[in-house]
């Protein structure tokens, strides 16, 4: 559930009303809703009976500093992909022992810096990543942390670039090479393993394959019992579905008593890295409409700002800021200068020139994928707190295009 609703035909997010947002600070503006942040962090974190589960939000779906520390300050930890995530997750306040960082191909500098800040984990995806990771903790005298992360081999039936936990895909390791990895582990003195992680995949809507890949976890926690290697915690990635155009999901407390239920002669923690499921309905995107033409509502937010429909065919659900009866069906398109450029199509939905629309579910994979394609500046990011709304990051200007470049009073 979300807090962007309607008062009187007007769209307001908690007690404020959109409108007053866009006057303010412009469009296309990302606008998210606290409250919503915190009821899906606590539907996580309410939801754990035992397991002492830990709930480690994914940074890359929402990576704004502000954004982290509320869902700090509610009691999440992290999973970073990046020595960048980890800057932002440190600068939010982030308990370093409630980070985790997954990702196929850390750099030497990312290993570093996770193990000087006394990260939770290292969840390792390769033989080649423990070998460097070790060589890296030996040079600094220091001993890393360490998950393996399987790969159960379970099609997660979601988009096809979302889907990670099948063999033919790049992460994690088969289950034979995940116990030789385990092997490794425990001869390497700057190793310490701690647990056991996979991840099968994105905007999953059955609870099916989470629970292939427990079984597995379980079968393989089992089989170290045999050889005496107890592990601090069970790391089962994120994954979880929402709903974009009224899809059906499933809730965090139903997946939590599957893994509870599957896990519950065992003494490891739990670990969930959900992203999407935690902030995507927490986020519209404010937008404009310059024009109408023909079919087309050409707004002044485009790819650039929302990749998903571009990339992924996403659907996402637009609603005017001030209902109007006159609804036609049209295509919402931005301004950049591709065919592919557009937001939603078929939308039953009564707008024209200079009218607002939110565009919803874009608080996840949303302002963190966007670009400065066709040399057009981010777009600004707001957060509402009941009946105030405050500035998280500023709308960026021509300079910012282009202070990084090199060269303009060079003869060239
Ligand atoms: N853990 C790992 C290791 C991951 O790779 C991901 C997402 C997550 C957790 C969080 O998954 P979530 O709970 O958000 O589904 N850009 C795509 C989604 C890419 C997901 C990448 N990995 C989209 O817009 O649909």
């Amino acid at each position: 559930m979300d807090h962007f609703h309607y008062k009187k035909n007007e769209l307001y997010a908690e007690e404020v009303a959109l409108k007053d947002i866009a006057d303010v600070y412009g469009t296309p503006t990302f606008v998210y809703s606290k409250a919503t942040l915190k009821r899906h962090a606590k539907a996580y974190i309410n939801s754990f009976k035992k397991m002492n589960g830990l709930v480690c939000f994914s940074v890359k779906a929402l990576s704004n500093i502000s954004i982290l520390k509320i869902l700090e300050n509610s009691g999440c930890g992290f999973d970073i992909v990046s020595g960048g995530e980890l800057h932002r997750a440190l600068l939010a306040g982030a308990n370093p022992k409630k980070i985790i960082f997954s990702g196929v191909g850390k750099s030497k500098a990312e290993m570093a810096s996770g193990i000087e800040n006394n990260i939770l984990s290292f969840n390792v995806e390769s033989e080649q990543e423990l070998k460097r990771l070790g060589e890296v903790a030996k040079e600094m005298k220091k001993t890393a942390p360490v998950a393996i992360r399987f790969n159960p081999n379970v099609d997660a039936g979601v988009h096809e670039f979302t889907k990670t936990g099948r063999k033919s895909d790049k992460f994690g390791v088969s289950i034979e090479s995940t116990k030789d990895l385990v092997k490794r582990c425990l001869k390497n003195d700057s190793i310490k393993l701690v647990g056991l992680t996979c991840h099968i995949g994105s905007q999953i809507m059955e609870l099916k394959g989470f629970e292939d890949a427990a079984k597995q976890a379980l079968e393989l926690l089992i089989e170290l019992d045999k050889l005496n290697i107890s592990l601090d915690f069970v790391d089962m990635g994120g994954g979880l579905g929402v709903n974009y155009v009224g899809e059906e999901t499933v809730q965090p407390f139903e997946l939590i008593q599957i893994y509870e239920e599957i896990f519950s002669d065992r003494n490891e923690r739990l670990i969930l890295e959900p992203g999407r499921s935690i902030s995507a309905n927490a986020g519209i995107m404010l937008t404009r409409v310059e024009y109408k033409k023909n079919n087309f509502l050409i707004a002044d937010a485009a790819m650039n700002d929302l990749l998903r429909p571009a990339l992924y065919q996403a659907h996402h659900d637009v609603w005017p800021i001030i209902k109007n009866e006159q609804i036609s069906n049209v295509n919402l398109v931005g301004p950049i200068c591709e065919t592919g450029d557009f937001l939603a199509k078929n939308l039953d939905i009564g707008a024209c020139e200079g009218d607002l629309l939110a565009v919803k579910t874009v608080g996840a994979y949303g302002f963190v994928m966007s670009s400065n394609y066709n040399s057009r500046p981010r777009a600004a990011e707001v957060i509402v707190d009941k009946d105030n709304f405050y500035l998280i990051r500023k709308r960026e200007d021509y300079a910012d295009l282009t202070f990084l470049e090199e060269g303009l009073d060079d003869q060239v």
